[in-house]
């Protein structure tokens, strides 16, 4: 069969080349501009990487116009219904879902791994007490280089491997120390019995001095809200891990890196975002006035939680955690929250107005997911951090991936110059 090519004609040199195409198992497929520049002196100018696939991956497929997303396959939906986070771990790190056996001792393995290099505690006891959460997660997780040098050898699979291990298992202590920080409260160390959201709860919210119960609802509902958030393609975040693991960096700086990109407001700092956006409108009468001022393009505010890169359609994990907050904020709490009453009037707004039909933006995953976080008594300076926790499996996943590909080299972009052409340094008394 003959070879699928794409052939680009220079209009003004009449220069011809013929670019393959390299297809894709499922979705578009992609033109391998590899040789462009070697063959023509040109580079393609794709900021924003609006129509650039940066690597090829089997981890997660998503289709932005359908609102459909599968990660090695499985929708979102399936795995969110039936599923655990430990479970679907182990499908992003390896590929297959595990039998029962393999389950549970991908999980011992998780659990072993949980507790932090005593030493860690003076890390954190050094950062201000009113530091973002945030903050202290990019340098602790940064840090872990520091302490364990016996998993930083990329070359090893085995290293990379127990990397990956340790970064998923560390990942809710480090979170939860962070916590107990800002409150100056004493860290509560892991406790193995417990699932992975159970135990990421009982350090975030239990005294050394109390008994504590788990939620069980809390706990359901986190672990629903990790599954959504494991991976997503090559989003900011996991694409900075990606290049920055394409140096060679060792693992623990790579997911560090990613941390610092999802912290952004237009990323993973949405969520906190939206519940302060919501704070600040406050009343279902004042939507109108913060629509208007989302539209006008002379005021920088946008709707938090709106809108997406991909998704033109309704993102499939807002719509599952949109029915969730229903039945968890019912059981969570006491009375009815107003939060979700005005997020709920505010999208159905937005939804009807011509401004967001015509860009086809829709809720995505941030909109609902910091009420439920609310509910479950989580301070929104750490909805971020929740994100940073589920998201480091995709990142370590996706950093795996990268580093056993063969054809792996460093990322190095190359840029469009609008600089100023070569000039001759003027003595600084004769410069006008
Ligand atoms: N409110 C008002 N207008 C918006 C919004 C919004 N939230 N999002 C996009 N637009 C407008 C934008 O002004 C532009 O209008 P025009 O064509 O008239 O210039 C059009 O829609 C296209 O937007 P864009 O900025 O070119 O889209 P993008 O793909 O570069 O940005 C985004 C995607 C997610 C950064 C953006 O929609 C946004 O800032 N949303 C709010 C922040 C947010 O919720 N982020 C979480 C994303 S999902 C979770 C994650 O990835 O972490």
């Amino acid at each position: 069969m003959k070879e699928h090519t794409v052939t680009i004609t220079d209009n003004k040199t009449g220069q011809q080349i013929e670019l393959p195409v390299k297809h894709a198992t499922h979705g578009p497929s992609a033109v391998d501009i590899g040789r462009l520049f070697r063959e023509t002196g040109y580079f393609t100018f794709d900021p924003g990487f609006l129509s650039t696939a940066s690597c090829q991956s089997s981890l997660t497929y998503l289709d932005g116009e359908k609102g459909e997303l599968l990660y090695r396959g499985y929708p979102i939906e399936q795995l969110a219904e039936k599923s655990s986070f430990i479970e679907v771990a182990y499908l992003m790190l390896y590929g297959e879902l595990p039998d029962q056996q393999q389950l549970i001792a991908f999980n011992d393995v998780i659990i072993r791994h949980s507790m932090l290099n005593v030493t860690m505690n003076d890390f954190f006891r050094g950062f201000y007490h009113n530091a973002h959460p945030m903050a202290i997660m990019v340098g602790a997780v940064g840090s872990l280089s520091a302490f364990y040098h016996d998993s930083t050898d990329i070359s090893n699979a085995r290293h990379r491997e127990i990397a990956a291990h340790r970064m998923i298992a560390k990942m809710p202590t480090i979170a939860a120390a962070c916590y107990k920080h800002s409150i100056g409260e004493p860290q509560v160390y892991p406790d193995n019995s417990l699932s992975y959201a159970g135990n990421l709860l009982r350090m975030m919210f239990s005294v050394p001095c109390e008994q504590f119960e788990i939620n069980p609802i809390a706990e359901k509902a986190l672990d629903l809200i990790f599954i959504l958030h494991i991976d997503h393609e090559q989003n900011a975040s996991t694409s900075t891990v990606r290049l920055a693991g394409s140096s060679g960096a060792n693992p623990f700086v790579c997911i560090a890196s990613g941390i610092a990109a999802l912290w952004g407001p237009a990323h993973g700092g949405a969520n906190e975002a939206v519940l302060t956006m919501l704070n600040e409108i406050g009343d279902v009468k004042n939507i109108p006035k913060f629509l208007e001022r989302a539209k006008d393009k002379n005021d920088p505010f946008r709707l938090m939680g709106f809108g997406h890169r991909v998704y033109k359609n309704y993102d499939p994990r807002a719509k599952i955690i949109r029915q969730m907050c229903h039945s968890v904020l019912g059981k969570l709490c006491h009375t009815n929250d107003p939060t979700l009453e005005l997020a709920q009037q505010l999208e159905e707004i937005a939804l009807n107005d011509e401004y967001f039909i015509e860009r086809k933006l829709y809720p995505n995953v941030d909109f609902y997911s910091g009420l439920i976080y609310k509910a479950i008594g989580i301070p929104t300076n750490m909805f971020t951090v929740m994100f940073a926790i589920a998201r480091t499996v995709g990142w370590v996943a996706q950093w795996m991936e990268m580093i056993a590909d063969d054809n792996q080299r460093i990322g190095r972009p190359r840029q469009l110059y609008i600089g100023p052409a070569r000039r001759d340094y003027i003595e600084i008394y004769k410069r006008k």
